[in-house]
């Protein structure tokens, strides 16, 4: 019986593991140069959490929940989204009072969102994120979107565009929400079902409603900007100066609201401009009340998130994903019986030495080796026989300049050093 993967899921492997395993490196290498420490949590959360952080009038917690209950008979949620379970983490685990602020936080993991699969869309996907909980100031809010562009521009990508937008405030919100409705109301029978209830819930979620007529009629929808109060709209004006000071290529979209409902200030999305558009590949903001909503204290924080998908498609669009296999340091080939069955010490040392190494795993032609060797992008072939290693001998060769010397065993490992050590190899443990 043969089986298939889900729907909207994909397998990971080859050339496509190499450049997602390279991405996230860097990703994770940017983010502890500002200051950032690794932080996960489970794949399994009280449903409630989402419901309450996330929102429960959201379009990812109100449909597209991976919800199931267990034997217990309790209700879990696969995450959605990490904001929530990170601010659940810090409130559980106290963090806020054992931790210096800001808790300066980054992760990576699958995450469950049941949409219709599409370009750049899935119903399992990777995210990338950061939180810094803890410390309010429009720096921080700059800083986490500084964070986001610098690391694309580091990938190699040229045309990175940020859009920005102020949700303000409580009072700012309340305001907008009120001059929302009494726009979209006179045309509430011309609305989805959705956005009808939506006009009673949040308003806010009619603007990103995907109901032709409705994003139409969301064109015409007042701007948030108007209803900031002085202090929010002055605060993002600071946050403004910022990204003009340090030469960020954004937008102002009064239009940016995001889909989650923890939101107040300063949102953004990030959009890689390249062969094809996969959406945003990240998106992020400010949040004043999430920790609170979640049982803590009221600790302000700042985040965003990538699509790992998103990126490795414009990444390997864009040409950028050539150098993402390390290749192998060295190719053993045996010549004979008796030099293949002493390999396997050969192979042992070699490791223990801190280079990649591999043998055939039958005896065969030296054109059959090498063609092995080419494939797993070996840099050194190691050639012996039987009567070469008796007297302790071999042949080191560096396949792409087909320069071959002779070497003594019992230095390998210097050998090997002065060759692909100390910056040179790609592959040295420390
Ligand atoms: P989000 O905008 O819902 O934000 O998701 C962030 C990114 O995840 C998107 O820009 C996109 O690249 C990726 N993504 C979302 N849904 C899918 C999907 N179905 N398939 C593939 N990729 C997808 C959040 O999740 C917030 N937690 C971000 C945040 C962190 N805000 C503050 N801190």
């Amino acid at each position: 019986m043969a089986f298939q993967r889900v729907k909207g899921t994909m397998d990971v492997y080859g050339h496509y593991a190499r450049a997602k395993e390279k991405v996230s490196n860097v990703l994770k290498g940017m983010a502890e140069l500002y200051h950032f420490s690794p932080f996960e949590t489970p794949v399994l959360e009280p449903t409630a959490l989402f419901e309450r952080g996330s929102g429960e009038t959201t379009d990812i917690v109100e449909k597209q929940m991976y919800t199931i209950f267990d034997k217990g008979g309790r209700s879990l949620t696969h995450p959605p989204e990490y904001t929530a379970g990170v601010a659940r983490a810090i409130v559980e685990n106290k963090l806020y009072a054992t931790e210096d602020l800001p808790i300066k936080a980054y992760y990576e993991g699958p995450l469950f969102r049941y949409e219709r699969p599409g370009l750049g869309r899935y119903r399992q996907f990777t995210q990338f994120g950061v939180e810094c909980v803890g410390a309010d100031s429009p720096w921080l809010d700059v800083e986490t979107l500084l964070l986001a562009v610098e690391s694309l521009y580091y990938l190699g990508f040229k045309k990175v565009k940020a859009l920005v937008n102020s949700l303000g405030g409580k009072a700012s919100r309340d305001a907008y929400r009120e001059a929302l409705r009494a726009y979209f109301e006179p045309h509430k029978d011309e609305l989805c079902p959705d956005c009808q209830r939506r006009l009673a819930t949040n308003p806010l979620r009619l603007l990103d409603c995907k109901v032709e007529h409705d994003h139409e009629l969301a064109k015409g929808a007042p701007s948030i900007i108007d209803y900031l109060s002085e202090e929010d709209r002055q605060r993002f004006e600071q946050i403004v100066r910022y990204l003009d000071a340090l030469g960020i290529d954004y937008a102002v979209d009064p239009g940016l609201v995001r889909g989650l409902d923890y939101y107040s200030g300063f949102v953004f999305e990030v959009k890689i401009e390249g062969k094809k558009d996969y959406g945003s590949v990240l998106g992020g903001g400010h949040y004043d009340d999430l920790l609170s909503e979640v049982g803590g204290p009221a600790l302000p924080g700042v985040g965003f998130a990538l699509g790992l998908e998103r990126l490795l498609a414009s990444y390997i669009d864009e040409g950028l994903d050539s150098d993402a296999d390390p290749g192998l340091d060295v190719y053993l080939m045996p010549i004979g019986s008796a030099a293949f069955e002493r390999s396997f010490g050969l192979l042992v040392e070699t490791r223990l030495s801190g280079y990649s190494a591999e043998m055939p795993s039958k005896e065969g032609k030296l054109s059959s080796y090498f063609k092995k060797a080419e494939r797993s992008g070996a840099r050194y072939a190691l050639i012996y026989g039987d009567e070469e290693l008796e007297q302790g001998r071999a042949q080191l060769k560096d396949l792409a300049r087909k320069e071959q010397s002779e070497i003594d065993l019992t230095r390998l490992a210097e050998e090997l050093d002065a060759r692909l050590g100390e910056g040179e190899g790609h592959h040295h443990a420390e």
